[in-house]
């Protein structure tokens, strides 16, 4: 059965959940020298459910404590400020968006997702001047267009997934056809909707086609080696290209083969606690 193209994506884009505005505050403490980890934790415990989502993976097996965490406060001290930061952004984002949406179930997304950004920010930490901030966000949201065209078009992505699996269709060219624009445009203009970096907004824009980028090349360079390192650790079932490892992306970033091989353990490593951190954040 063919799918008759639905071009109104971009137009739709308003229509899905903005992000919690305590996100904003709790970004801007993190990225904030002057501010403690006393006013981080007071930012994120003014919102009940993100805390309790946070602690809960905080301490779930991912990270191996061996005590309880029972403060966010304490979290700070312990992981840091950025490494907390990251986790309340993946908790509050998953909290943002369902898991299916009719009868489409997005969890193998989400788990291709946090791979990709636990991929971004160790490979991130692996480069001679790391990125300081943007590589887990670019990395959990460079596919955030395609959750939005999943809530925004249920029954036509699915049928077009199948219909573009089938024939061998590239991702790209068979949402241009169905949608107008691509997973890549619609992440981008939700990003800007978010108020989120320019640097995260241009990664996500431009996450199969990095060359292009001009704001931060590295982060979209990034986005682009997560998204393939996520794959090939076996995250994501439907891999958008048959493409290789992006080399050219590789090579840009100054990283090596043993690097890869390193992250690509740790993300494999990694299984059993990205599907206890969906599950997780969502109770
Ligand atoms: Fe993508
Ligand atoms: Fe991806």
């Amino acid at each position: 059965m063919s799918v008759g193209p639905v071009r109104d994506a971009i137009q739709r884009v308003h229509e899905l959940p903005t992000l919690p505005s305590s996100m904003a505050q709790i970004l801007n403490a993190a990225n904030d020298p002057d501010s403690s980890a006393l006013d981080l934790g007071r930012f994120i415990a003014a919102d009940q459910a993100l805390t309790a989502a946070m602690l809960r993976l905080v301490n779930s097996s991912y990270f191996g404590f061996h005590r309880q965490i029972s403060s966010v406060t304490t979290a700070i001290v312990i992981l840091g400020f950025q490494e907390v930061r990251n986790l309340v952004f993946a908790a509050s984002t998953l909290r943002t968006f369902p898991l299916e949406r009719g009868g489409y179930d997005m969890r193998d997304l989400w788990r291709h997702s946090l791979a990709s950004a636990m991929a971004c920010e160790r490979c991130s930490r692996l480069m001679r001047s790391p990125i300081s901030d943007g590589p887990f966000i670019a990395g959990l949201l460079h596919d955030i267009g395609k959750v939005a065209l999943v809530m925004l078009y249920p029954a036509e992505y699915g049928r077009m997934l199948t219909q573009a699996q089938l024939i061998g269709t590239e991702l790209a060219a068979a949402e241009a056809a169905q949608f107008g624009c691509t997973h890549a445009d619609v992440g981008g203009l939700l990003g800007e909707q978010w108020n989120l970096p320019d640097t995260v907004v241009e990664a996500i824009r431009l996450h199969h086609a990095p060359e292009q980028s001009s704001v931060e090349p590295r982060l979209a360079h990034l986005a682009c080696v997560g998204d393939a390192i996520a794959y090939e650790t076996g995250y994501g079932a439907n891999k958008e290209s048959a493409a290789a490892l992006p080399v050219d992306s590789i090579l840009k970033l100054g990283l090596t083969s043993d690097h890869l091989e390193h992250v690509k353990g740790k993300i494999a490593e990694a299984g059993p606690g990205i599907n206890e951190l969906i599950g997780l954040a969502r109770d």
